[in-house]
């Protein structure tokens, strides 16, 4: 949802965009503060952007998978049918929740009562950690584009996705951001932090072993790095005319989405939107861009969307990513005679570059597909 934000929307992945920190916009969260009762006109949608519900009011409502980590634990039959599971949901809808992962529910409602109390801080502190024209981390609004309507949230950016490589080892914590207000969030962000990577890494080995191969399989060709940025959804006056965050798919390896209870975010699945039911701390797993190359289209990156609602909503998404020199294309496991490889490869900090936000949907991938 950075690179999607997601890795896709942060206004220092683009080149040549950057916000001017000379003349700061008001955050959208203090104009809906200072009491609206109409949308303010940068975020009405043109109204083939709107949301369509009667998209979503047609048939019976699907769900997306939820998967149960605590039935790895034998190792045996158990941990086979997770994978499958894993297989199945990423092959059907490219995303599913995933429960029981390891992280402690304590932690997960720390962090994001954290970031919730940042956005519920005076005005005058939050404007401290504004996200400044050189920096890839603190407190703006994801960037749609030059001349694109905007999208109705706020993000508060805890790691640099801009930065040249992962510093945390040098830094002694573990995000970019150091978040001093509200008391204690720091804390809170670190623990969560900590705890995500090792879930991060678990993932890593999932998905390679979902693949047929070895746990190390991913990681062996990709370094595995993860940050993580948050967003906040104002209440709408107006949900109909607007979009929390328009249709995209991320632009890392895969992610993991912590919702809060508000619902809002949805997938696209045989043409249709389907929204996403939260359950109560699990992640939803989303596959990336770079997993649908590097898997030969096998798993492909999920279109995904968020709604605005007349309830203040806000989500953390973790991304997993590599590094900036990270070669991406088809595994040669992947490749055959008859399946050859449907990508060119891609240095990561280019796909990165290629993540600009335009007006229209259009799926990023596809610009490195071969044959066309
Ligand atoms: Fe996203």
């Amino acid at each position: 949802m950075g690179l999607d934000i997601p890795l896709a929307h942060s206004p220092n992945m683009q080149s040549g965009n950057s916000i001017d920190t000379t003349k700061l916009e008001d955050l959208l969260i203090s104009v809906v503060e200072s009491g609206i009762d109409q949308v303010p006109p940068d975020y009405i949608k043109l109204p083939h952007d709107r949301v369509s519900r009667s998209l979503n009011s047609e048939g019976p409502q699907e769900q997306i998978p939820v998967i149960d980590l605590a039935m790895m634990e034998d190792g045996g039959p158990g941990k086979r049918q997770v994978l499958a599971e894993i297989v199945r949901a990423c092959e059907d809808w490219g995303c599913f929740h995933m429960i029981n992962h390891g992280v402690p529910a304590a932690v997960m409602d720390a962090a994001l009562d954290a970031i919730k109390g940042f956005f519920a801080l005076p005005a005058a502190e939050r404007e401290e950690y504004r996200q400044t024209k050189n920096a890839g981390k603190g407190c703006g609004r994801s960037y749609t584009g030059q001349g694109v309507v905007r999208d109705w949230n706020n993000l508060l950016i805890l790691t640099d996705f801009s930065g040249e490589e992962d510093r945390k080892s040098d830094r002694g914590s573990f995000y970019d951001l150091v978040l001093a207000k509200p008391p204690g969030a720091q804390e809170a962000l670190e623990n969560y932090g900590q705890s995500v990577n090792i879930l991060i890494e678990r993932s890593f080995s999932l998905v390679s072993e979902a693949l047929g191969q070895t746990p190390e399989f991913l990681t062996r060709k990709h370094t595995s790095r993860f940050g993580t940025v948050t967003t906040h959804y104002p209440p709408c006056p107006q949900p109909d005319l607007v979009m929390g965050l328009r249709p995209h798919e991320d632009g890392g390896i895969f992610t993991l989405i912590h919702l809060d209870e508000v619902p809002g975010l949805e997938v696209l699945k045989d043409e249709r939107w389907v929204p996403v039911t939260p359950v109560a701390h699990s992640f939803v797993f989303m596959i990336g861009d770079l997993l649908q190359i590097i898997s030969n289209d096998r798993f492909k990156s999920v279109t995904h969307r968020v709604v605005a609602g007349p309830i203040a909503r806000t989500v953390m998404g973790n991304f997993a990513v590599t590094s900036n020199d990270s070669v991406i294309q088809p595994a040669a496991e992947f490749c055959s005679d008859l399946k050859p490889p449907a990508f060119r490869p891609v240095v990561f900090l280019d796909y990165k570059k290629k993540l600009v936000g335009t007006g229209t949907h259009s799926k990023r991938v596809e610009a490195y597909r071969l044959g066309q």
